[in-house]
Parts: structure tokens; sequence; C-alpha cells
């Protein structure tokens, strides 16, 4: 049986190890994380990759700037992005470094498939380098200034012998390849700019430099180190079982997805799809490039000025809370502002408010008027029908709308029913049918449901906020344990036994004064 389950494997891209991680690349990771558990929660075999890419040139400078070795430097760094992913809540199942000898089998490998077939050769290379970046620019491409079209930084005129990779040969398959299949490039306006770009006409792609040496060097030919997003791409075939484990590799490549941000996307469809193309693998089925998070209008970098710190935001509020923000407030896709001063409202009116308080209420109600007893409930009137209902509604439109990648939606979706089941307690007020004798099947049913809409709103928002639904989940004191709870629990009202006992409430999440 477990072999026919569906899989799903899904990607971060590996985060440089040349600063602090900021509230950008959690936002990235989280977006990842609650697919993975959504996945895992509709019933998917999931694995879900992130890591760290460790070569080039600029990591071997900055090291070396502080009287380190490249590996002393970046252990550390990466030790801290381990724990960030840690202190986020992030489920990753594997987290692989670039600097792991597995990796390097992996890339020296195809490396020597793609030579071996005549698509590198050997040439000189002569062009303009962004160091910071990893990435060669044609003058054409360079911004007004005469700079990185993406750092806006000088660029390096470069001149060495060096290994190509025949991307040209394989232009045309991946322009087909992106026309032929709508769901490989997601969003759409991103097909859009690589069809155009692809079009301008692609060159063969530099893949090695002798001019530092912090990287997989090329086999038998050791003075030249790989290309860094030759190195880097091919992460994603590396802990799935590319080279050592056939039975995994069959069952999780291609990917599902990589989700990547928007300015990266290039590297993952053309650069990407040209060396799995060399190989004779097949392109992931998706590549999804999400917006950015911008501060002020700014894209957050540290030189700048402007990075906001994910593990300083943790301490003050905690992870559920940033994590709640960071899928709520940006539709997936689009660039999305971060705001103090909006995320504190969130957490006031959304989370105190609305989830904290219909928690708070029902289980108190429950306590008060049923000495935390949920007595058998009947269909009662056609309130309470409606209202499960809505339930059952929200829970199945939450499906389509995770399916299909609209996350803030999802989410949105959600917070409606919790506002409806606050709603639900004004409309039946229960403090009143619970003084009066004749009410008290009324009172039953009406505590019933609020009971279950909390059991159904706990599943919906566990890949969001999976403490906080653990949370909802031990206060309701569901008997099932809380990592076998699938959504499809989340779709059928009437779960919890009758005569079924409650906690007492607990405050999710405090009110945060603003000064
Ligand atoms: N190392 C490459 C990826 C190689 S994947 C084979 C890289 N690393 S990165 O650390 O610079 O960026 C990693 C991811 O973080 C990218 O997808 C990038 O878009 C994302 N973000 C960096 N800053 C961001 C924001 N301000 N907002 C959202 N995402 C951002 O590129």
């Amino acid at each position: 049986m477990c072999e026919n389950k569906k899989t799903f494997y899904i990607t971060t891209p590996i985060y440089y190890p040349s600063a602090k991680l900021h509230i950008g690349h959690a936002y990235c990771t989280t977006i990842a994380d609650a697919v993975a558990r959504f996945k895992r929660l509709a019933g998917y075999d999931v694995f879900f990759l992130t890591g760290s890419d460790e070569h080039g040139q600029k990591l071997q400078r900055t090291a070396e700037s502080q009287g380190l070795k490249p590996i002393e430097y970046i252990d550390k760094i990466v030790a801290g992005f381990k724990e960030l992913w840690q202190r986020l809540e992030i489920s990753n199942d594997d987290f692989i470094r670039t600097s792991e000898p597995r990796h390097h089998k992996v890339v020296q490998e195809i490396f020597r498939r793609i030579q071996e077939k005549g698509d590198i050769y050997k040439g000189e290379y002569t062009g303009l380098y962004c160091t910071p970046c990893e990435s060669y620019w044609t003058e054409l491409q360079l911004d007004e200034n005469g700079c990185c079209p993406d750092c806006h930084r000088p660029v390096e005129k470069v001149s060495e012998e060096a290994y190509f990779f025949k991307m040209s040969k394989y232009a045309d398959a991946v322009l087909k390849h992106i026309e032929d299949n709508p769901d490989f490039l997601e969003p759409k306006s991103r097909r859009n700019e690589m069809i155009n770009f692809i079009k301008q006409g692609l060159e063969d792609l530099c893949i090695s430099r002798t001019s530092f040496d912090w990287g997989i060097p090329v086999p038998g030919d050791e003075k030249h180190v790989i290309y860094v997003w030759f190195d880097a791409l091919t992460n994603y075939l590396t802990p799935i079982g590319f080279l050592d484990d056939e039975k995994k590799f069959a069952k999780f490549w291609p990917a599902d997805l990589h989700l990547v941000g928007k300015e990266i996307v290039r590297f993952h469809t053309i650069i990407w799809g040209c060396i799995l193309m060399a190989l004779g693998i097949e392109l992931p089925k998706k590549v999804y490039g999400h917006g950015w998070l911008i501060i002020e209008g700014d894209k957050m970098s540290k030189s700048k000025g402007n990075v906001v710190d994910p593990m300083l935001l943790i301490d003050e509020f905690g992870a559920d809370a940033i994590r709640y923000f960071l899928l709520r407030e940006i539709t997936l896709g689009q660039d999305g502002n971060f705001n103090r001063d909006a995320l504190i409202t969130r957490i006031n009116s959304d989370l105190a408010n609305d989830l904290g308080n219909l928690l708070h209420r029902t289980l108190n109600m429950i306590g008060k008027f049923q000495k935390g007893i949920l007595y058998p409930a009947t269909e009662g009137t056609e309130l309470d029908q409606s209202f499960r209902a809505e339930a059952i509604e929200t829970a199945k439109e939450y499906r389509r709308m995770m399916e299909e990648m609209q996350i803030s939606d999802a989410v949105k979706i959600v917070w409606k029913f919790i506002g409806r089941s606050n709603k639900y307690i004004d409309e039946t007020m229960p403090w009143k049918l619970a003084k009066d004798e004749n009410s008290a099947q009324e009172l039953s049913n009406v505590l019933y449901n609020l009971a279950e809409s909390l059991r159904i709103v706990g599943i919906l928002i566990s890949p969001f906020m999976p403490a906080t639904a653990k949370k909802i989940h031990e206060q309701l004191k569901i008997s099932a344990p809380f990592e076998e709870i699938k959504l499809e629990d989340a779709e059928t009202f009437g779960k919890i036994e009758v005569n079924h006992e409650v906690g007492k409430p607990e405050q999710l999440f405090p009110r945060i004064e603003v000064k």
C-alpha cells in the first residue's frame, strides 16, 4: 500500500551563507514548509529539501578577509541557518550543503556525463562577471550604468580558459517545454519573461573558473572549479538518491515543485532545464517564482541596511505569528511589504482576538455550562445546520486553494470561518440558553458545533501555524495523535465522540501592547 502512496518532492533554493539570513529568506522557506505540511496532511509521501550553497569566489574572499578558511567561516553561518529553520518550525526532511562529499560526487558525475556526450567543451572565456551575484552578463544585459542588472554593482571583465556547456543546443527544446507545459512555470507573468529571454538567443554557458579554488574541481582538470550555478542546481538530485538509490530517485524525481524567488527563475528553468535535458532526465514538474518581501518599496539587503532579522522577530512574537503574517499578508507571486505595525495589528486582531477568543470562549462555556463535557447533539436549528455546512465548505475550498498555491486565500478563508464561528456565538447566545432548562439540547448543540468547528480550524491551520494547531488539539483533548490527523478529518463534521471531555482554556496569543 505504501508503495502506491502519492509522493511530493518540494525544494527551496539553497541559500548563500554570505550574510545572515533575513526575513525575506524566511518567507521563501515558510511558504515551502506550509506547502509541504499541507501535502503531508493531504496524505502525500513528502520529501522537503532545503540547504546551503557554499561555493564561489565571494565566499572565499569574505572568509579570507576574516583570516578563516572558507569552510570554517561557512560552518558557523550554516549552524545559524539550521537554528533558524528549527525555531521557525521548518519541517525539512534533509538539509543539503554543497560542501558535502555526497554532493561533490553528484556534480562531478553530471559534469562527466555531459562532457562524455560532447556537450561540454573547452574554450576561452571573455566576459563580464558580477562576483556578488555569481553571474555572467553580456554587454546588452547590463543596466544603464554598465553595471549588473540584478544588484547594480560593477562587473569585472574576465578572460580565461574555461569549459563551456552547450546550452544553445537545448534552447529550442527548453522553449518548447515552457510553451507546451503551462504548469511548468508559474505564475504566468514569469513564463512570458522566460520565453522572451530564450527568444533573444541563448549562448553557451561558461561553467568553470580558474581564478579561485573554493569549489568543486572539474574531473580530470583540477585547476578549474565548476561554476557555482552548475554546482548548486544539481543539489536537487543529490538527497533523493540520484547516484546511490535508484528506487528512491524514481520515487521522488521529477520534483513536484522548485519554489524560488523571481530573480532566480531564469536559472531554474533555462539553465537547469538545459542541464537536465543534456542528462536525459525529466524536468521538474513545476518551478514557482515568488515575489520579494520588501521594506518601504526596497528589496531587503545588507548593503541597504534594511535587513529584518527573523530570529529577533521570533524571540519577540513567536514563530507562529511570523509564519501567519508572511503567509497571509503576501499574495504568492507578488511582492509584499513587511511592516512591523502591520504584524502587530494582525497578531492582535486575527490571532489574539479572533482565534484566541474563539477557543477561549468556547472551552470556557463548555466548562461552565456542561462541566467540560460535550453532550450528544441533534441536527438543531437551521442556523446550526448552515453553520456546519459552512465548516465543511471551508475545508473543501481550502483544499482547492492550497492545491492551487493560493496560500494567502486559503489563510483568509479559514479566518472568515473563524469570524463566522464568533458570530455564531453572538447569535446563539449560549449564556442565555444555559439559564433556561428547556434549552439544554439547544445549548449542547451549539457547544458541540463550536468544539467541532475549532477541531476543523485546528487541522486547517496546521500547515501555517503548527504549534498553535497542536495547542488547539491539546486543549480540545482530541484523542487521536496530532501527527496522525489528516485533511479528510476536517472535511467531516461530527468526529468528536459524544460525552468527550475537553480541556481548560489557555491563552494562545497574548495581545501586544503598542507603546
Ligand atoms: N544560492 C542561490 C540559490 C541557488 S538554488 C540552486 C541564491 N541564494 S540566496 O540566498 O541569495 O537567495 C535564496 C532565495 O531567497 C531566493 O529564492 C531569493 O529570491 C530569496 N530571497 C532573498 N531575499 C528575498 C526577499 N527580500 N524576499 C523574498 N525572497 C527573497 O539565490
